[in-house]
Formats: C-alpha cells, sequence, structure tokens
C-alpha cells in the first residue's frame, strides 16, 4: 500500500502538484492535451485509460465521448480523486487496482499475457495510455529492474499489435524551462551524419507535430546545453517511431519541464 501511495510516477507527490499546479500552470499543457485528444478520430464507445491517477489532466468532454471506461491505477487515491473531479462520468467508470504491466515483470512474456487477457475481454475498446509509458523506466529503476525495461516495453507493444490504441509519455525532462528556448532554430545530425533542422518551437503549453520520432540523441542535444547536465531522457523513443506525433510542452512545476509525446497508432 505504502509504495502504491509513494510510487515516483503518481502517488502523493503527484497529487500534491497537481492539488498545486492543475488549475494554473498546467493550464495550457491541460488544453493543448484536451485539443490532442479531440482530434482522435474514434468512434469506439468504449475506453481502456492506463494511469489515469486523478484525471487532471484528462478533459471530461473527451471521457464524456466514451459509454464505459475501465481505468487501471495501481494508486489507491486515484479512484476517489478521479471520481470528485469527473462526476459526469463517474457512473461509466470502473477500476482496476491489479498491475497488468508489471506484474510478473521479472518474465516479459507473462506481463504480455496479462495486458493481453485484458484486452480479449474488452474487444471493442480503444486503448489510451496517459502519461504511463514514460514513468515505466523509473519505476522499474526503483526495484532495480531498469534493464527489463527494452523487453517488457517490446511485450507492450506486442500485445498491443491490432488495437486501436494511444499513448500520451514523456519524452525529456530536465530541471529548467529556460532550456526550452535552446529548440529555436537548432539542427541535430540523423543517423546517417545528415544535419537535419528540427523545425520546433515549444514554449509552454505549445505544440509541435512531427511526422515521426524524433530520436532521443537529438532531443538530448537540444534539451542539454553544456551547463544544464540534469535532463533525463523516459526509454520512449522505440513507441510508434514511424507514426506522425505532437510534442508538448508541459511545465510540470516552476523549475521542471517535461516534454510530452502524443501518438495514435493508428488514424
Ligand atoms: C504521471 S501520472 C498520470 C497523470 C494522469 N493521467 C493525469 O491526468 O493527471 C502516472 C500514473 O500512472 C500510474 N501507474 C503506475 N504504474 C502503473 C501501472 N502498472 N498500471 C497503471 N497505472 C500505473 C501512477 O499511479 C500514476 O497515477
Amino acid at each position: 500500500m505504502l509504495r502504491r501511495l509513494l510510487n515516483s510516477s503518481g502517488g502523493l507527490r503527484y497529487h500534491q502538484r497537481a492539488f498545486t499546479h492543475a488549475d494554473s500552470l498546467w493550464v495550457p499543457y491541460r488544453e493543448a492535451v484536451a485539443e490532442w485528444l479531440e482530434e482522435w478520430p474514434t468512434d469506439a464507445r468504449e475506453l481502456i485509460l492506463f494511469g489515469p491517477s486523478g484525471g487532471y489532466t484528462l478533459p471530461v468532454r473527451f471521457l464524456a465521448r466514451f459509454e464505459r471506461i475501465t481505468c487501471l491505477d495501481p494508486d489507491p487515491l486515484a479512484p476517489i480523486i478521479f471520481r470528485l473531479r469527473h462526476r459526469t462520468v463517474g457512473s461509466r467508470v470502473s477500476w482496476i487496482a491489479r498491475d497488468v504491466l508489471l506484474a510478473g515483470r521479472a518474465n516479459a512474456g507473462l506481463q504480455a499475457a496479462e495486458l493481453e487477457r485484458l484486452l480479449a475481454e474488452h474487444p471493442r475498446a480503444v486503448v489510451l495510455f496517459a502519461g504511463l509509458l514514460g514513468q515505466i523506466l523509473f519505476l522499474l529503476e526503483e526495484r532495480a529492474q531498469e534493464e527489463t525495461w527494452p523487453a517488457t516495453r517490446t511485450a507492450i507493444l506486442r500485445a498491443l499489435e491490432g488495437c486501436e490504441w494511444a499513448s500520451i509519455h514523456d519524452r525529456l525532462s530536465g530541471s529548467t524551462h529556460t532550456q526550452i528556448s535552446s529548440l529555436l532554430g537548432t539542427s541535430f545530425s540523423n543517423a546517417s551524419g545528415v544535419t537535419e533542422p528540427v523545425g520546433v518551437t515549444l514554449r509552454s503549453g505549445e505544440s509541435a507535430d512531427l511526422s515521426r520520432a524524433l530520436p532521443d540523441d537529438a532531443l538530448r542535444t537540444i534539451f542539454r546545453p553544456p551547463d544544464h547536465p540534469s535532463v533525463f531522457t523516459h526509454g520512449t523513443e522505440e513507441i510508434l517511431p514511424s507514426r506522425p506525433r505532437r510534442l508538448l510542452l508541459w511545465q510540470l512545476e516552476p523549475g521542471w519541464t517535461q516534454i510530452m509525446e502524443c501518438v495514435r497508432a493508428r488514424d
């Protein structure tokens, strides 16, 4: 129970940040998320929602598109806060506290089996990972199991094949938002050594559409000027790398910024 309340991707620390900033500092990011979710051209009436927490960044207008919502989040406070914030859709929502992604994590095949079972039980549902996939590397690190992330990620992606799904996940985070200005007019060398312009200009709440994934190395170069070493990538560059995507800047706290990426498996 304590680990669930204190997990590094959510729990009390995240709720405290949300109570402080959700209706102020986070507003531009929440609006950008709402816009992207609004554009999801799905006809599905059922949603499987991974990592909703208290639903701080999830617009009720999007949730209301679904007649049935199955939420998965091990945080015991998540259902209570989510219900309070999203009263109007409360009767459509059910919760699974069981961890279908990382339980039995020593065996990536076993993890995928749990997820596959859940998907089979909801054949008409679309799936949204809401701020979760970019946290898993750090959740595994807490358990000294970070080396299992590539296999876990592969197993999750394979289980989702053929499914209509989307993810909003962290790509990179850093200790100061002033680094964002370093995006302006930056270039990076691609895998063939050719210099390409990034063509992205992000300020808090702004978004940038890309036709495919920008590699971690490129993001790091852009966001890590020599005097700011504390920039982390979140192990998510392999998530649907050839799909179009949108980068969003989320100023999580006055001195901490996340680059979030929104991507759909199909349109
Ligand atoms: C950064 S928060 C998500 C933010 C949230 N979507 C919002 O709108 O505020 C990540 C959430 O993922 C949850 N989480 C961690 N491990 C999980 C797992 N294995 N399955 C589902 N959710 C998980 C955490 O408890 C946390 O609530």
